[in-house]
C-alpha cells in the first residue's frame, strides 16, 4: 500500500533546521502579508513596480523609464544593493560576493575584482550595503537594475564608477538609491500600493478556504496572536476577504477577530521584539485610537496598535503621549512590545510559535531577542524543490567534479613537487555552477550558488526552526507532531562516516540482532510522513526540545 508520506507531496511538507514538539507550543503567532496573506505573484510585484517606477518619474526622472516592465525572472530575494556602485550581489554569509550585476550585466573574474579587489564585502557596513531581505523588496531589487541599465545605455549620460553625468549634473548611485527608498517608503506610508491591493482583491491576494480551518484547529488547542505591520484599516479589510466566508460554505461564518486571542497592528518589527512600542487600543468601530489607560481585564479578540515608538531615558520607560493603553506595570525597564504580548496571554517565549515571512523582522529578531520558535515561510522554495527535482543530474555532475578534484591531490602530500592543472575542472564548476543558477533564474536561487550556501539560506538554517513553502502546510501534522530534525554531519564526522561505510551493514545487521530494534515507523498507520526521522524512531535525547 502508497504510504501516506509518499502522498504528501514535498511542497506540502515541513522542513526541520531544529526539533520541535508541536505539543509543546501554546501560543501561535501570525505575521500578516506574504504569511497569512500570500499576495499573487507575480501580479502584485508587478503593480508594485509600476507603482515605484512612476512615482520615480514623477519625481523628475526620465520618462523613458516608463517602458520597463517588470521581470519576475530577473530578481531573487535576499540580494544586497551596493548603494555605491550600483551593483546588486548575491553573497554568502561572510560577504564572500558570489554573484555581481551592474544593471542586467553579468559582472565576470576581474570586472568583479575592479570594484571589490577581495570579491568580498563588509555587509556589516549598512550604511553602504542594504540587504534586499523581504518580498516586498523584489520589485526595488527589479528597478535598482533598470535605473543602472537606462543610465548606462542612455547616450545622454557619461558613466562614473559612482554614478552617472549629465552635463554639469551628477547622479550618484547613492542618491538613486536613496530616491528609490524614499519612492517604496512613500507607496507604503501613504496606502498607494494598499488602496491599488484592495480595490481588486481576487487579484492580487490569495484567498483559501483551508485557512479559516487551521486558524479555527489552531485555536481549539492554544492561544492565537496576529502581529502585523500593517496598520488597522488594511488589516481588517484583507483578514476580513481572508476569513469571511459565505454562511452555507464549509466554513462556519465567523468574524475574523474571532479566530484571534490578540491582535497588534502597526508593530513596527523588528522594534516590536526590541525596545518595542506603546500598545494603544483600537477602537475597532472607526479604527481610531482609544484614548486613556484600560484597566479591565484581558479581552479576547482585542486589538491593539504599537505604532508609537516608546522612549527611554535613565533606565525607565516613558510613554511618549499621555494615552497609553496598558495598565501594564512598567517596572521592567526595556521591555518590548513582544514581552506585552507574553504577559496579555500568559505565556513564555519558548511556548509560542511565530510564523514570518521576513527573515530578519519575523524571523531573527524573535529568535535572538525573545527566543521565541520560529517558523519562516519560504514561497520560492515550490521553485527551488522543482529545480531541486528536475535538474539532478547537474547536482550530480557537480559533487563527481568535486571528487574528481579531491581525487588528483590523493597521493600528494606537503613534500609533493608535481602540482596538478585544475582549470579545467575549476571552470567546468564554474559553468555547471552558472548553468544551476540560471534554472532558478536569471539572478539563480534563493539559497545557494553551485555547492554554496548564499546568506539567506545560513540565515534560514540558523534562525528558522522549521520552514515551509506556505503556513497551511501545518494542517497537514498533528498538534502533537514532534519535528525532528535531520542529523546534520560535521565535515570530519562525514570523512570518517564514508570510510567506515563498509563496515555499517555488517554493523547494523548485528545491532538488529542483539536489540531486536524493528525499523518500520511505529506510528498508529505506520507513517507519521518523516521515514527515518520519525519522532517515535528517533526518541530525542532531552524532553527539552
Ligand atoms: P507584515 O508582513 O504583516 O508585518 O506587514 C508588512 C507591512 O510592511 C505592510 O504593511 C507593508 O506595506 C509594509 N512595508 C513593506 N515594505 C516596506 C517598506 O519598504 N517601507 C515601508 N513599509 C513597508
Ligand atoms: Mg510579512
Amino acid at each position: 500500500m502508497e504510504s501516506r508520506a509518499a502522498k504528501r507531496e514535498i511542497i506540502q511538507r515541513v522542513f526541520v533546521n531544529r526539533s520541535l514538539t508541536l505539543e509543546n507550543i501554546k501560543c501561535y503567532g501570525f505575521d500578516m502579508d506574504y504569511t497569512l496573506a500570500v499576495y499573487k505573484s507575480p501580479e502584485y510585484e508587478s503593480l508594485g513596480f509600476e507603482l515605484l517606477r512612476d512615482r520615480l518619474v514623477s519625481m523628475g526622472y526620465p520618462h523613458e523609464l516608463l517602458g520597463y516592465m517588470y521581470d519576475p525572472t530577473f530578481p531573487t530575494r535576499g540580494l544586497v544593493y551596493d548603494t555605491t556602485y550600483g551593483n546588486l550581489l548575491k553573497i554568502d554569509s561572510n560577504g564572500n560576493i558570489l554573484v555581481c550585476t551592474h544593471g542586467f550585466e553579468y559582472l565576470r573574474g576581474e570586472k568583479v575584482d575592479e570594484y571589490y579587489p577581495n570579491k568580498f564585502i563588509q555587509r556589516d557596513d549598512t550604511n553602504r550595503f542594504y540587504i534586499l531581505n523581504t518580498l516586498f523588496n523584489l520589485t526595488e531589487t527589479y528597478l535598482y537594475a533598470c535605473l543602472v541599465d537606462f543610465f548606462t545605455k542612455s547616450s545622454r549620460y557619461k558613466n562614473c564608477m559612482k554614478g552617472f553625468k549629465h552635463g554639469d549634473l551628477f547622479m550618484s548611485h547613492r542618491s538613486m538609491f536613496q530616491d528609490v527608498r524614499d519612492a517604496m517608503d512613500y507607496l507604503h506610508e501613504t496606502g498607494t500600493l494598499k488602496e491599488r491591493t484592495l480595490k481588486n482583491l481576487d487579484k492580487y491576494v490569495i484567498k483559501d478556504p483551508r485557512l479559516p480551518v487551521l486558524l479555527g484547529r489552531i485555536k481549539e488547542v492554544a492561544k492565537v496572536f496576529l502581529a502585523t505591520n500593517s496598520d488597522f484599516n488594511y488589516t481588517e479589510a484583507i483578514m476580513k476577504y481572508l476569513l469571511d466566508f459565505p454562511s452555507g460554505s464549509k466554513n462556519p461564518k465567523k468574524p475574523w477577530r474571532s479566530y484571534f486571542d490578540l491582535v497588534v497592528v502597526d508593530t513596527k518589527k523588528p522594534l516590536f521584539f526590541a525596545g518595542g512600542t506603546v500598545l494603544r487600543q483600537v477602537d475597532t468601530d472607526t479604527g481610531k485610537l482609544r484614548i486613556g489607560t484600560y484597566t479591565g481585564d484581558f479581552q479576547h479578540g482585542t486589538v491593539y496598535s504599537g505604532g508609537t515608538p516608546m522612549f527611554f531615558s535613565s533606565g525607565c520607560v516613558h510613554k511618549c503621549t499621555p494615552l497609553a493603553y496598558v495598565s501594564y506595570p512598567y517596572s521592567t525597564p526595556f521591555l518590548g512590545s513582544s514581552d506585552i504580548v507574553c504577559d496579555l496571554l500568559d505565556v513564555r517565549g519558548k511556548d509560542i510559535l511565530y510564523v514570518g515571512d521576513h527573515i530578519f523582522g519575523d524571523i531573527l529578531k524573535s529568535k535572538k531577542r525573545q527566543g521565541w520558535k520560529t517558523f519562516l515561510v519560504v514561497p520560492e522554495l515550490v521553485k527551488e524543490l522543482q529545480v531541486w527535482a528536475d535538474k539532478a543530474s547537474m547536482f550530480e555532475e557537480l559533487k563527481h567534479l568535486d571528487i574528481f578534484l579531491a581525487e588528483l591531490y590523493q597521493d600528494l602530500d606537503s613534500g609533493s613537487q608535481e602540482c596538478p592543472d585544475i582549470t579545467v575542472i575549476q571552470n567546468k564548476i564554474k559553468m555547471v555552477t552558472y548553468g544551476m543558477d540560471l534554472c532558478y533564474g536569471k539572478m539563480g536561487s534563493l539559497l545557494r550558488c553551485g555547492s554554496t550556501k548564499t546568506l539567506f539560506a545560513s540565515q534560514l538554517l540558523r534562525y528558522a526552526d522549521i520552514y515551509s513553502t506556505c503556513c497551511l502546510n501545518l494542517l497537514n501534522y498533528p498538534f502533537s507532531f514532534l519535528f525532528r530534525a535531520p542529523l546534520v554531519l560535521l565535515p570530519h564526522e562525514a570523512a570518517v562516516e564514508s570510510q567506515t561505510k563498509e563496515q555499517i551493514p555488517e554493523l547494523s545487521e548485528h545491532m538488529l540482532r542483539s536489540t531486536s530494534i524493528t525499523w518500520q515507523c511505529e506510528c498508529e498507520d505506520g507513517d507519521c510522513g518523516q521515514e527515518d526521522n520519525c519522532a517515535r524512531n528517533n526518541p530525542p535525547a532531552s524532553t527539552e526540545t
